[in-house]
């Protein structure tokens, strides 16, 4: 179902990932980080040409929404797990029924596999042991399949999509997992095998059908604060993105579960190597962080006067607060690494161009940071002109059970190029 531009704008969450499950493709994994497709789709919606990049690509959003209205697109992000999974999204093009056999084998060959005698304990937590060795049997079977390329993507996506629903705890939206809650149902991995690939299939046959024409959507797994010479100069007409933001969300730690049942992460290092290419948006980040080298740093030249304060402030902070979290840091580190990505969108996006950022504010250990004023003034800074922003909706209104009671928004920052 496609929403009108006044839908959306009413919308209770335009800015949120919930209405892509209603979504072709966009559904075939939950991604508690995305944003809205049909908020991409409304961006493109009267424009005559469209070349579209997402710097802080994740699951794919902006590339399919943009690739179903018919235009080219490219997107980035290192994230080792979500990077694959936007890949496979984007293989929606590969050949049905070969997709339909493959995932069929794979159902009636999938046997129980033994446990190791050492798991993360995670997956303890997360599953009874017949149910861990019935998904890693089809682990093992989607490993082994015989099948091209494309398919053998979107036999892995099926495989992590089922991760978090054949689990009986609490495998919340959010980030972490809740071994002491349960959920209201689960399913058997054979149950939820059949249910994801037979969405699948129903998508990739229904899209095939009505998408004669399909753009390029090309995704790179990559730094977005560094020269991507793949992208040529000027080449974006369009920049729709939502970048991590300043609010201690551990990217690392979201995809944990289904990365620990990959065999892919057994604990808290492994984490460390996922964040080594990822912006600075979450304090477990920051250990051997050169905060004063970074402070320094050029790019940093047009807020330094504001941010010194709310950074003096947080090193206070931090030193009465239990969690000792280093956010006084983190906004450095976080700033920082985003002016970098604005002076690297400077050569690919074309003059006239249109960059759009979906921002939130934060305010760690209650001390708020204007995120939106201090990203338009790096983006002017690298060359963009005209930020304006546009609330979308508050947040943090409602005061039970949190930890500041500073009101937040999120909304549309623009730039034109
Ligand atoms: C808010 S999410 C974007 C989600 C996306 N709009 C979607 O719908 O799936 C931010 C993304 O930025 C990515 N990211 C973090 N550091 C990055 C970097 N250095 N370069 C590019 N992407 C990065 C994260 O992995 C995460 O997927």
């Amino acid at each position: 179902m496609q929403l009108t531009i006044p839908e959306l704008r009413q919308a209770r969450n335009p800015t949120t990932f919930v209405d892509n499950m209603r979504l072709p493709v966009h559904r075939w994994f939950r991604y508690s980080a995305g944003f809205s497709a049909e908020f991409v789709r409304s961006q493109l919606e009267d424009v005559d040409e469209a070349t579209v990049l997402d710097p802080f690509a994740g699951s794919a959003t902006t590339l399919l929404a943009t690739q179903f209205g018919g235009w080219e697109s490219i997107g980035v992000d290192p994230h080792p797990f979500v990077s694959r999974v936007a890949e496979a999204k984007l293989s929606w093009t590969a050949d049905v029924s070969e997709f339909e056999s493959a995932s069929s084998l794979i159902a009636s060959t999938a046997r129980p596999k033994e446990l190791p005698a050492e798991l993360p304990s995670l997956l303890t937590k997360a599953y009874p042991r017949e149910t861990l060795k019935e998904l890693l049997g089809f682990l093992a079977a989607v490993e082994s399949v015989d099948a091209s390329e494309e398919v053998r993507r979107l036999l892995w996506l099926a495989f992590v999509a089922i991760v978090r629903p054949t689990s009986p705890v609490g495998t919340a939206q959010w980030q972490y997992v809740l071994p002491n809650r349960t959920k209201a149902t689960s399913m058997t991995p054979a149950d939820a095998w059949m249910v994801q690939t037979t969405m699948m299939a129903a998508d990739m046959a229904e899209m095939q059908a009505t998408r004669r024409v399909v753009p390029p959507a090309r995704f790179l797994a990559e730094d977005a604060r560094l020269e991507r010479p793949e992208i040529p100069d000027a080449w974006a007409s369009h920049v729709i993105t939502s970048p991590p933001y300043a609010n201690n969300y551990d990217y690392a730690d979201a995809t944990r579960l289904e990365q620990s049942v990959l065999g892919e992460v057994s604990g808290w290092s492994d984490l460390k190597e996922i964040r080594k290419d990822l912006v600075h948006a979450c304090s477990q980040h920051m250990s051997g962080y050169d905060t004063d080298e970074a402070l320094a740093h050029k790019a940093l030249d047009p807020i330094r006067d504001e941010l010194l304060p709310p950074y003096r402030r947080l090193s206070e902070l931090r030193l009465e607060r239990g969690g000792r979290k280093a956010y006084h840091s983190m906004i450095v580190a976080y700033f920082l690494d985003l002016a970098l990505v604005w002076q690297q969108l400077r050569r690919v996006v074309a003059e006239g161009g249109t960059a759009c950022y979906v921002v939130g504010d934060s305010a760690p250990y209650g001390v708020h940071i204007p995120v939106e004023r201090w990203l338009g003034a790096l983006a002017v800074d690298a060359g963009f002109a005209d930020p304006r922003f546009e609330k979308t909706r508050d947040r943090n209104t409602k005061w039970k059970n949190r930890k500041h009671r500073v009101p937040l928004h999120e909304g549309y920052l623009w730039l034109r190029g």
